[in-house]
């Protein structure tokens, strides 16, 4: 692996690399992985070649290879399909073993954890961080508390229960929902692996930026929709995108046009495009309104010249209809996607001729009878 810093974006300062660290107490400051003298290699001689999953990657991530051996998943497919005169590449990560992108993140952040010796890990999370953080800390022999919404689905309840995890029901926000876990780590001595904070969560998702690029060529890449709520999704592809530009192996820098929840748009709201006046119910994994990493997202949507999308539950209920007839079994969280395609190619954002990657982030399937009811309206 290549030598890397983690440095608290607010001050600078670096942090040890050898125990575990999720911000800079001193400061709130949100933390970032960097790998050092990244500029001087060239992908090719940076990829181990001989595995087509995330331990491709293992040279610009932050664990060890055999910390990985245990769950290796990655290589995603992805469908093309015509949409209105544009070439539309969607990208299956909720065909990922606990059903979404998280997964991604999950890994790495547990095998780090492994890495590290910890025994006890917290998350706090709408419903698929916590799957993902669930199974793998099943795998991995680790114990699980998920702080979860007591209004989240009963499907994802219970596959968390059935995934040993320990479920801590918290009655209110979604921040209130965190606050509740960071407290519990004080009290457990366990480690705080939330992936609103937690910067190895993102160098995990950044593997999805390497995928795309590999599978498609990211030069040819106009444009990439990601559903936006903590940002760690949107955050990992700018991060990949970014690694993969300063090693000269790309020279153009996809659009990356995120889409949140009508009601909960903090992001949309801070680069002056509101918030939405309805409350969305259906897209259920983007209720976020405070994401400590809010800053880098405003920077990530500008530096690449995207926009940001809030999209009601009536646009949801549409996408989500439209993508089960096209075969992709998303949740409605991930159905957005489709109504910020649509806007985006209304408003010229994308144009005719343009190549355009969507991430299916969430299956379906892990919440059926949602699902069912929605679409048979
Ligand atoms: C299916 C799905 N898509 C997208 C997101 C948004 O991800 P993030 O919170 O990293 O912005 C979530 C978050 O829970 C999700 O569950
Ligand atoms: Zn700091």
């Amino acid at each position: 692996m290549v030598r890397y810093d983690i440095k608290c974006l607010r001050c600078g300062e670096k942090l040890p690399v050898k125990t575990w660290v999720w911000r800079h107490d001193r400061d709130n400051g949100t933390l970032s992985i960097t790998y050092r003298g990244l500029e001087k290699h060239e992908l090719s001689e940076l990829l181990l070649k001989e595995y087509m999953d995330i331990r491709r990657y293992i040279n610009i991530l932050p664990v060890s290879l055999k910390y990985l051996n245990i769950a290796p998943i990655g290589f995603t497919p992805i469908i093309n399909k015509k949409f209105r005169g544009v070439s539309v590449f969607f990208k299956l990560d909720y065909l990922l073993p606990s059903g979404s992108f998280k997964d991604r993140g999950a890994l790495v952040s547990i095998a780090k954890a492994k890495e590290l010796r910890i025994k006890r890990i917290i998350e706090d999370s709408s419903g698929n961080a916590g799957v993902a953080f669930s199974l793998y800390s099943l795998l991995y022999n680790i114990e699980a508390n998920i702080f979860i919404p007591a209004d989240a689905p009963s499907g994802k309840k219970a596959l968390l229960k059935s995934l040993n995890a320990r479920l801590h029901e918290v009655q209110g926000s979604r921040e209130e929902v965190n606050r509740a876990a960071i407290d519990f780590e004080h009290r457990s001595r366990g480690a705080y692996v939330g992936h609103w904070w937690n910067p190895f969560f993102i160098e995990g998702v950044k593997t999805l930026a390497y995928e795309i690029h590999e599978q498609l060529g990211l030069d040819k890449v106009d444009s990439i929709i990601v559903p936006t709520s903590s940002g760690s999704l949107l955050l990992g592809v700018f991060k990949g995108i970014m690694e993969l530009k300063s090693m000269g192996e790309i020279s153009n820098i996809p659009k990356l046009i995120a889409v949140q929840a009508s009601g909960y748009a903090r992001l949309c709201y801070e680069l002056g495009y509101g918030m939405g006046a309805e409350k969305s119910k259906l897209a259920d994994g983007l209720r976020i309104i405070e994401p400590p990493r809010i800053g880098e997202m405003v920077l990530a949507i500008r530096e690449t010249k995207g926009t940001c999308y809030h999209v009601t539950d009536e646009e949801v209920t549409e996408g989500l209809k439209k993508l089960w007839s096209m075969g992709f079994l998303v949740e409605p969280t991930s159905a957005v996607v489709y109504a910020a395609l649509k806007k985006a190619i209304s408003e010229k954002v994308v144009e005719k001729g343009e190549n355009i990657v969507i991430i299916l982030t969430g299956s379906g399937a892990k919440m059926l009878d949602k699902v069912l009811s929605i679409i048979r309206t």
